[in-house]
């Protein structure tokens, strides 16, 4: 299958990167059905893009006809069976390989044979993943980042047994979807992660051994490295949870010191300071 045969998208699972996944989509011209169980936080996904949209019409990025339009190809479920309508469904669900387990079992029995299963995991292994599979070359991993409707990457991941034309196909539709693909085998990271949560752990690990605050450590790398934020901020952003959730899983894998997550990270991980989300982290927000 091509992108060009994509009309309709399934995303499963509404928090903030199935939310922006589910924003480009519809940004796109794509009829997508965004699959929430717990009704209120589709709802909260669907304040959540109208919000980003809006921004872009108040800036003149977008018109006010394009954002209605893009919003009324908004659909939400709470019902896996109506995505049997989708040529392509993306799950982007909580981090955990039973939960992706039960949910992709769930969707093959419902969606045709030729949908393609795509996973936004960042850190977990599309081939364990796709391995309760009937079809399993059905499945590819597509990474995006966070925040996704601005980062312009997607990693494309071929798992051990994914089909060269699904592989193609997601290829395509990531296009689609405003993003530059890059395409990587299933080794653990892939390509951004692998370099990036070891190098976020050093961040914090400096934080401590040489005494500074989150202010100047973030001062220090965005005018001394050229990041486009400081990686406190980037945690904040990111979610203190999905990082040391990711660094656990890479340590497990890799074994390598500099993957496990800092002592630190762990205690606000424990403590509820999770960034953004729980109004708290490095820094505060209102
Ligand atoms: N979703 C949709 N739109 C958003 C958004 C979001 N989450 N966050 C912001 N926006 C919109 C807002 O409308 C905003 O405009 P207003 O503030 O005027 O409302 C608009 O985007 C532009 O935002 P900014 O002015 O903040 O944009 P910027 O030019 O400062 O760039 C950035 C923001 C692209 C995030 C930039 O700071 C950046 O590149 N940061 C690094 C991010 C990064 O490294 N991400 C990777 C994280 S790792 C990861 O994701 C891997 C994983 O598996 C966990």
């Amino acid at each position: 299958m091509t992108e060009g045969g994509i009309r309709t998208v399934g995303v499963v699972g509404l928090g903030a990167m199935g939310a922006g996944i589910a924003q480009l989509a519809i940004e796109a011209g794509f009829a997508t059905i965004g699959h929430e169980l717990d009704a209120d936080a589709g709802e909260a996904a669907r304040v959540r893009i109208t919000h980003f949209l809006a921004r872009k019409v108040d800036k003149g990025q977008l018109a006010a006809e394009a954002r209605d339009a893009a919003l009324d190809r908004l659909r939400l479920s709470s019902d896996l069976s109506e995505l049997a309508a989708c040529e392509v469904v993306i799950e982007a669900a909580f981090e955990d390989l039973a939960v992706k387990h039960e949910l992709f079992r769930a969707l093959e029995a419902v969606v045709p044979d030729e949908t393609i299963l795509a996973t936004n995991t960042s850190a977990l292994s599309v081939t364990e993943i796709a391995s309760v599979l009937e079809l399993p070359e059905r499945a590819v991993g597509m990474h995006f980042f966070n925040p996704a409707p601005l980062m312009p990457l997607v990693e494309i991941v071929r798992a051990e047994r994914t089909a060269a034309p699904v592989a193609a196909a997601a290829r395509a539709f990531g296009i689609a979807l405003g993003k530059t693909p890059i395409d990587c085998s299933d080794t653990p990271g892939f390509v951004v992660n692998r370099v990036l949560i070891p190098l976020l752990n050093d961040c914090v690990r400096v934080l401590d051994e040489a005494g500074i605050t989150p202010e100047d450590l973030d001062a220090g790398m965005k005018l001394g490295a050229g990041w486009p934020m400081g990686p406190c901020t980037l945690l904040d952003l990111v979610g203190v949870d999905v990082h040391v959730h990711a660094s656990d899983a890479l340590y497990d894998k890799l074994r390598e010191p500099r993957m496990a997550p800092p002592a630190r990270l762990v205690r606000m991980f424990k403590a509820g300071k999770l960034g953004r989300k729980s109004g708290e982290g490095f820094y505060r927000y209102d």
